[in-house]
């Protein structure tokens, strides 16, 4: 069986007490948890001490964001030694928020991922089509690009996570539904497994308006393997629940 997978994405959001103080709570609550994987990804300021009270707990640590040179000029980047130095053991990569404010472009993001694996980390890399792109029936072809050109040159025994993240889902409060979720990840197992030569264990976890309330239908379904939580990741409640809701009935 697969271990579900949820992370909470913190996003820009978050001084370091506050920060503290929930992987303090989260990491209480998950003591007896058994049966599902739960990673947080802090802004960059609350790394250190949300590493430092979570590190002899079920939790993991996730970046945000990282570059791929080790050091240098490289003013406002941030490492892979620097964010494992801390405690990361997983990076978010390619998030729809990066490619449309940042600019964030495919072979930047493979070169992202490259470094990620070299460090020994586990790269999540983010992939989906905007509102735009699945109206003219473009989603799979958006797709294809952005996994074929984020994933170019890596050996398929890859230590990746893939989430689907339709950005038309992320922060509208409108998720996919269980049904358009799990054709887009059947559809992406069969591509990079096929065409990429990339094991089918690899998780693919969805993301866009996962909250207490859909969560249990989205991830109930086998073809999903968790979920990249937003919003809904900032309350303890509300996480919990959807961490509750990944777990075996
Ligand atoms: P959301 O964000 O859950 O707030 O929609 C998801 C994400 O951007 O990872």
């Amino acid at each position: 069986m697969t271990l579900p997978l949820v992370i909470g994405n913190w996003k820009m959001n978050s001084l370091v007490s506050p920060a503290c103080d929930m992987a303090r709570s989260l990491a209480h609550k998950l003591v007896a948890v058994e049966g599902v994987e739960v990673v947080i990804a802090p802004p960059f300021t609350s790394l250190y001490p949300v590493g430092q009270i979570i590190k002899d707990s079920k939790l993991s640590l996730a970046g945000q964001n990282c570059y791929f040179e080790n050091s240098g000029a490289f003013t406002g980047e941030i490492s892979l030694e620097m964010l494992q130095d801390v405690g990361c053991g997983f990076i978010l990569i390619g998030h729809s928020e990066r490619r449309s404010v940042f600019g964030e472009n495919d072979a930047l993001i493979n070169k992202k991922v490259h470094q990620t694996l070299k460090a020994g980390l586990t790269a999540v890399l983010c992939v989906g089509e905007n509102l735009a792109q699945r109206k003219a029936d473009e989603t799979f072809k958006v797709l294809e690009m952005q996994l074929s050109q984020g994933l170019a040159g890596l050996p398929g025994l890859s230590q990746i996570v893939i989430a689907y993240e339709p950005v038309w889902a992320i922060g509208t409060g409108v998720n996919a539904t269980p049904q358009q979720a799990v054709e887009v990840h059947a559809f992406i197992r069969h591509y990079i497994f096929e065409k990429l030569g990339f094991s089918e264990k690899i998780r693919i976890i969805y993301g866009g308006s996962v909250n207490p309330e859909n969560s249990k239908n989205l991830l109930q379904e086998k073809e999903i393997n968790g979920a990249l939580v937003g919003g809904a990741s900032l309350k303890l409640e509300s996480f919990c629940a959807i961490i509750n809701s990944a777990l075996e009935p």
